[in-house]
């Protein structure tokens, strides 16, 4: 193994905010987990060293080539979108679930191997499916869509200021044929100030990323469900990467912990809702500077958890 793929590898299955993971599903043991992004393993595995026979572990993702790292985990595997975490469990068991976390996002390994065409830094085709769920491809966005919705996935799951005038130039550099010819368009088209602040691709290619997975549908799905699904006492934990999907999370949980939704102003609750989770993370935890400095990854992370207090 060369020192570049060891390093790889090592950050392939190194878990994002794992001892607050452990702490958080600590009380609920025992009891079934479902890890509903397993990705390399990276939280199963804590989990299992950490409990021992005290947790029993669902092993959840889209791609299959994730799931291959479950091979010799005391894991069961399903090959789902986290969008059906619902019906994907009862699929395989009736017992209670404890506990779900959620670790949004793609992996290392996705991003590495250029073949997934994820990486704006590595030659590869116009894929981005994390799985072969995915209806759409990159290929497909770039080289057929109309500039408007280009411009709007730009602005909306890139946050790009420039997303008419990068949407511009990806139309008239029809075909684009890689993910290389991609980034180098949009460098191109980008103003030398903000080529200098970080890479110029990177709002772009997170953009097509998430249109092309659904991803933004498939967290408010998998949190609701995912809420739905643990018994009382259970706990939800989801880690975020960016404001969008940490936005979607923190609503959804705010909401359950939130019952009554009559107006303020109403003098006795007329709706009869009440609250179904409480909140376990006033604030939304990060990583600390030691982590980050050995997990890049961990720069961006962003955790909140609920505990079921009612169905
Ligand atoms: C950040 S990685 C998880 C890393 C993992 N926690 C670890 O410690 O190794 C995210 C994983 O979630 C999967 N994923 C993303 N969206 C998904 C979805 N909607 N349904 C199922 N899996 C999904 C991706 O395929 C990827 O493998």
């Amino acid at each position: 193994m060369n020192q570049d793929r060891g390093h790889q590898e090592a950050e392939y299955h190194r878990p994002v905010l794992a001892e607050v993971v452990v702490e958080l599903m600590a009380p609920v043991l025992p009891g079934v987990v479902v890890d509903a992004t397993f990705g390399g393993g990276g939280h199963t595995r804590r989990m299992l060293d950490e409990f021992g026979e005290e947790v029993t572990v669902i092993a959840m993702d889209r791609d299959p080539e994730a799931l291959a790292n479950a091979r010799g985990l005391r894991a069961t595997v399903i090959e789902a979108n986290f969008a059906d975490i619902d019906t994907a469990v009862a699929a395989v068991t009736d017992e209670p679930i404890s506990g779900v976390l959620f670790d949004f996002g793609v992996s290392s390994h996705q991003l590495d191997e250029a073949a997934r065409g994820f990486s704006y830094r590595r030659e590869g085709p116009l894929d981005m499916r994390m799985g072969p769920d995915a209806t759409l491809s990159a290929a497909e966005i770039v080289n057929e869509w109309p500039a408007d919705e280009i411009a709007r996935i730009l602005r909306e799951y890139g946050e790009e200021p420039l997303a008419r005038r990068l949407a511009r130039a990806i139309v008239a550099a029809r075909p684009i044929d890689s993910t290389a010819t991609l980034s180098t368009v949009i460098a191109d088209a980008m103003p030398a100030a903000r080529r200098r602040a970080g890479h110029p691709a990177r709002r772009t290619f997170q953009a097509i990323r998430i249109a092309v997975n659904a991803e933004l549908e498939a967290v408010a799905a998998g949190v609701t469900r995912a809420v739905d699904l643990v018994r009382t006492g259970g706990r939800v934990v989801a880690i975020s990467y960016h404001s969008l999907e940490d936005r979607i999370v923190k609503q959804e949980f705010n909401a359950r912990a939130r019952g009554c939704t009559c107006p303020p102003d109403l003098p006795v609750c007329a709706c009869g809702n009440t609250a179904e989770v409480r909140v376990l993370t006033r604030k939304p935890v990060r990583a600390g500077a030691e982590e980050i400095a050995i997990n890049n990854r961990a720069r961006s992370a962003v955790l909140r958890a609920v505990e079921k207090v009612a169905s």
